[in-house]
């Protein structure tokens, strides 16, 4: 299975902030934005990842994460010339992806909880049509809505619908087969100019292909898209590592934990951090050798 991280847009809604920084580099606490949903994708399993973004910034995610050979996983980079909507993320990286399943999520989506490395797991090895994950939210109508029947099973899916017909968002994280490039070619731009992601769900919906998973109380998944949801997605992840003595995202760990690293490679990468707290936990983990579940 391939991963996409979808990295680009202009980030209006930070600016100024975003306007001479990708929003995805910006700091969710102790590191980049963008660590969160490659730790998603690497507790899937997946190490083939390809990172989207615009020509202004690619570079800038290519200084951090290189090709990805430390971390014992292989990233590539594409460049979207416009923010043509996220479906043409399979259009943008229709090479990459060729025939395979393949997951992606949204550079700006920050996932953590208890389980959900199970349910990342169950997802990908899924591997006829598509899984997507609900989550219950107060504002249902800034996301494509989902609508199950009493079996739990996805009947509908709108985009920002005026009137919600539930409160169960659709996250930014999509699992599918291999027919999700074909699917997006044969897109139509909606209202607003883009190739809507809701519009290959809805394909997939249409053919009794869409599997959802909703995720519960015990799951967190943070919205980064304002100035003040930043601020509180940095803050629950401080409040966390603080309390719990744990890093999430900590993508070092995980992969020395998901064995694409050994110790002493692990150790390594902690040193060259040694000035941050970040740094030294890496170094504490690997030296302990602690058997810890991955987190997430
Ligand atoms: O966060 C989940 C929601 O993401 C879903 O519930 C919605 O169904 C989905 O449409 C999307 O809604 P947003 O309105 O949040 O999408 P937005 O346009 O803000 O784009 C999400 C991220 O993807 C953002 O960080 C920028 C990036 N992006 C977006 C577009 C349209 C790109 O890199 N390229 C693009 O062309």
């Amino acid at each position: 299975m391939k991963g996409l991280i979808l990295a680009g847009g202009h980030g209006t809604r930070l600016h100024p902030i975003t306007l001479g920084v990708s929003k995805q580099m910006l700091p969710v606490y102790d590191k980049p934005m963008i660590y969160y949903p490659l730790s998603v994708l690497m507790l899937a399993g997946i190490r083939e990842i390809q990172i989207i973004s615009s020509p202004d910034h690619l570079d800038s995610f290519r200084t951090l994460l290189g090709d990805g050979s430390s971390l014992g996983i292989e990233l590539s980079y594409a460049e979207q010339d416009k923010p043509r909507g996220i479906a043409d993320a399979f259009l943008v990286s229709a090479d990459f992806v060729g025939d395979d399943p393949v997951a992606l999520v949204l550079g700006d989506n920050i996932f953590h909880g208890a389980g959900f490395t199970g349910l990342l797991e169950q997802a990908a090895r899924n591997v006829e049509g598509c899984t997507l994950f609900g989550y219950p939210v107060r504002d249902p109508q800034r996301y494509g809505v989902g609508e199950t029947d009493a079996h739990g099973r996805l009947v509908s899916i709108e985009e920002k619908p005026a009137r919600p017909r539930t409160n169960l968002a659709i996250t930014g994280l999509y699992f599918y087969d291999g027919k999700v490039v074909d699917i997006a070619r044969g897109l139509h731009r909606s209202a607003r100019g883009e190739l809507e992601i809701t519009d290959v769900n809805r394909a997939y919906l249409a053919r009794g292909e869409a599997t959802l998973i909703e995720l519960g109380r015990g799951s967190v998944w943070l919205d980064t898209g304002t100035h003040d949801a930043l601020m509180e997605a940095g803050q629950y992840v401080q409040v966390l590592e603080h309390r719990q003595g744990v890093r999430i995202a900590c993508l070092e760990e995980i992969a020395w934990r998901l064995g694409y690293i050994d110790r002493d490679a692990c150790y390594r990468l902690g040193s060259r951090l040694a000035n941050t707290a970040y740094g030294r936990y890496i170094m504490e983990v690997a030296e302990s050798g602690r058997a810890l579940p991955p987190t997430g």
